[in-house]
């Protein structure tokens, strides 16, 4: 395992559209999950998109701990979604507090769907899917966006809520 460099907000790969994974039970994809999820753990992210390592390819990490769930929403334990497939359900929308290991130190307040449908593969490439909701759903719709080349900015209605984390915003 390895903890892989992270790269930062305008780095080309940041800002292109992902391939699809094409085998994703190889084990080339199984050895990068497991290396992702170490970079995770490492650089303490909730979520990390292959992108964001150098790799153009739709597959993502990501847990739900449970300090962060909201109302009773259950924890989610280090897992991967490849090729994810993400659907609003519902027009209902929430304001999310993000920060992006690729965009250290900043924080913003971003307008996210309340509940999702996700499907994929998961790091076994056994198809999964279900429906997110609260920090769940967030995280999926941010890590989505690195496979569309999007980072959290360009996602922001409201900029007067975009500051450093160790600083409080009015
Ligand atoms: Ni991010």
């Amino acid at each position: 395992m390895a903890v892989l460099k992270i790269l930062r907000m305008g780095h080309p790969v940041l800002h292109r559209i992902a391939d699809s994974v094409v085998a994703p039970d190889s084990p080339e994809v199984r050895h990068l999950v497991r290396d992702m999820l170490e970079t995770m753990h490492d650089a303490r992210g909730a979520g990390l998109a292959a992108p964001q390592i150098g790799q153009a390819l739709r597959l993502f990490v990501y847990h739900v701990p449970s300090s962060r769930c909201q109302d009773g929403e259950a924890a989610i334990e280090p897992c991967a979604l490849i090729n994810p497939v993400l659907m609003p359900v519902g027009e209902e929308q929430m304001v999310c507090r993000e920060g992006c290991l690729s965009i250290p130190g900043l924080r913003a307040d971003v307008p996210r769907y309340k509940r999702v449908r996700y499907s994929g593969l998961n790091e076994n490439g056994m198809a999964v899917s279900g429906i997110a909701t609260g920090f769940h759903a967030n995280v999926l719709q941010h890590e989505y966006d690195h496979l569309d080349g999007i980072l959290y900015p360009e996602r922001i209605k409201d900029f007067t809520r975009f500051a450093f984390q160790d600083e409080t915003p009015a």
